[in-house]
């Protein structure tokens, strides 16, 4: 469970402060799939960067599986991560001139994995994205949804409890999105795995179970989405 209570972030510019979070409070169970959406500059990748702990808030709590993070220093914060939580960006962030296996696979050899294991397991991870046929594919070789496929399956190889998408969909043609949105619907339904992320896109927010709309660093609305959209199926205007 993700528990926050008024968490804030400020970052100090020279003479100025910005505040990217005032005060947001919010819990997510396990196993939900949620969407934060929100204007540029709202607070959604800071907010992001401190669930995936990647960053520790100004002030507010942090509570990840009823332990305390948001004191914790870069050594605590990188095992938790490294436990419970995949991320994948708008980017892809693939290492360049690397196979998709090899890129997959980088998240096994920081976690200590064995090398046969390590091949079996992105292989898995590999196969699970639809990508089972691109293995020793570099990322110019392969097209952005598949890239972005590859990135998924590295978030996933070490089978996190949660998994961060900060815009997945934003770099791909609106069919490619629906395919990723399928994947994240079909990676959470059958692992129960949290899925958290951030989009502009109304009609990609709506294929998740509750969207929770930042504005100015506070949470403006959360709402449950009672009929999440489907990804597989024809598209139906509202
Ligand atoms: N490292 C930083 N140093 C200073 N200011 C920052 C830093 N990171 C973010 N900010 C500021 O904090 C605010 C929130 O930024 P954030 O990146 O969280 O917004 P966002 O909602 O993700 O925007 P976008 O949709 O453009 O990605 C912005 O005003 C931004 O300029
Ligand atoms: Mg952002």
């Amino acid at each position: 469970m993700i528990h926050v209570e008024e968490l804030t972030k400020v970052y100090q510019m020279g003479e100025s402060e910005v505040r990217a979070l005032d005060g947001a409070s919010f819990t997510i169970q396990n196993g939900e799939m949620v969407a934060i959406m929100g204007p540029s500059g709202s607070g959604k990748s800071t907010l992001m960067s401190i669930i995936g702990c990647l960053d520790v808030p100004s002030s507010g709590r942090y509570t990840l599986d009823d332990v305390s993070v948001e004191n914790m220093d870069e050594t605590r914060l990188a095992d938790v991560r490294g436990r419970k939580i995949g991320f994948v960006f708008q980017q892809f962030n693939l290492l360049a001139r690397t196979s998709a296996l090899e890129n997959v696979k980088l998240p096994l050899t920081y976690a200590g994995i064995s090398g046969r294991q390590r091949d079996e397991r992105a292989m898995k991870a590999l196969e699970r994205v639809g990508l089972g046929q691109r293995t020793h594919h570099a990322p110019n070789e392969l097209s952005g949804g598949q890239q972005q496929r590859v990135a998924i399956a590295r978030a996933i190889v070490n089978e996190p409890a949660i998994l961060l998408a900060d815009e997945p969909t934003g770099a791909l043609d609106s069919k490619t999105g629906v395919e990723i949105m399928d994947l994240f619907q079909s990676l959470h339904r059958d692992t129960g795995q949290t899925v958290i992320l951030v989009t502009h896109d109304s009609y990609v927010a709506r294929h998740t179970e509750r969207i929770i709309k930042l504005s100015d660093g506070r949470i403006i609305s959360d709402e449950k989405n009672p009929n999440p959209i489907k990804a597989g199926a024809p598209r139906m205007e509202a």
